[in-house]
């Protein structure tokens, strides 16, 4: 494998985009191509089963890109399918799960931890494994808050709806955590909203960041950090209304998407 192929990155539509923003600025000579399966949007209300056909579809898309290792950024699929991707996969596959709740052990000081999930994460019980194994001594609550995502795209993440709909979901878990684990691709969009209810004393914890740590770390010890001098290389694919994934993206990465490619996976095949 090159050092110079490019980092895969995918998700179930535009939220994935958060960790792709921070991969960029925290390894800007990378190249990238990113997947949003817009056809498919969203995972998170979906069977484990589901989520993982779909999941297989995408990253045997990216890996047809030669792309060098697979950020799985969503949550859903991180949470039901890594096993799954990893043996269907010769390159080396990342999920969100275990950076975010290493992110978050380290960060409680009481050791009460909420997590905040689609209903498919919450369900997996991915999260609440990982922090039971790396934090046994906490107590961890989950919470699946399903309206997030679509608030998130439609940019209603300040004012009255947002934080009605954040008091519902979460004015009981005031008390019950010192960390918030947002453990969904569309809730960094929210931290305001979900910091103004939870409290001054809540930290957020955000998984992009550790996810990048351990991308960063896995290429190093492998020698495939890539060294080249020229500008990176970032393309975008969606496998539906590439018109929308641009308009919501810029909320999502930060800054326009120069162009998006509209792919079709296929149907899926268990060879
Ligand atoms: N990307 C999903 C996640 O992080 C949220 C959107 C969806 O439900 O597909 O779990």
């Amino acid at each position: 494998m090159q050092a110079d192929a490019p980092i895969g990155v995918f998700d179930s539509g535009v939220g994935g985009l958060t960790v792709l923003r921070t991969l960029i600025e925290k390894l800007p000579r990378e190249h990238t191509i990113y997947l949003g399966d817009t056809a498919r949007v969203p995972y998170g209300t979906r069977s484990g089963e589901t989520v993982t056909r779909y999941a297989l579809l995408c990253a045997r898309h990216l890996a047809a890109h030669g792309i060098k290792l697979l950020v799985v950024a969503c949550n859903t699929v991180s949470a039901h399918s890594l096993t799954a991707l990893a043996d269907a996969l010769p390159i080396p596959v990342v999920g969100v799960i275990e950076p975010g709740a290493q992110a978050a052990a380290a960060r409680t000081r009481g050791g009460a931890i909420a997590v905040l999930g689609t209903p498919a994460t919450v369900a997996s019980g991915a999260y609440q494994a990982a922090l039971r194994r790396l934090a046994p001594l906490s107590s961890v609550v989950a919470r699946a808050c399903p309206l997030f995502v679509p608030l998130a795209e439609e940019g209603w993440i300040d004012g009255e709806i947002p934080r009605l709909v954040a008091e519902r979901y979460l004015s009981d878990l005031r008390r019950a955590a010192d960390t918030v684990l947002l453990g969904c691709t569309h809730y960094p969009l929210l931290a305001r909203v979900i910091a103004e209810v939870m409290g001054p004393q809540v930290a957020l914890v955000d998984s992009a960041e550790a996810t990048v740590q351990a991308v960063a770390a896995l290429l190093e010890a492998r020698s495939l950090l890539r060294t080249g001098s020229s500008a990176a290389r970032h393309g975008t694919l969606c496998t539906d209304l590439p018109d929308r994934f641009r308009a919501v993206a810029e909320r999502f990465l930060g800054r326009p998407l120069p162009s998006v490619e509209l792919v079709d996976l296929g149907t899926f095949s268990h060879s």
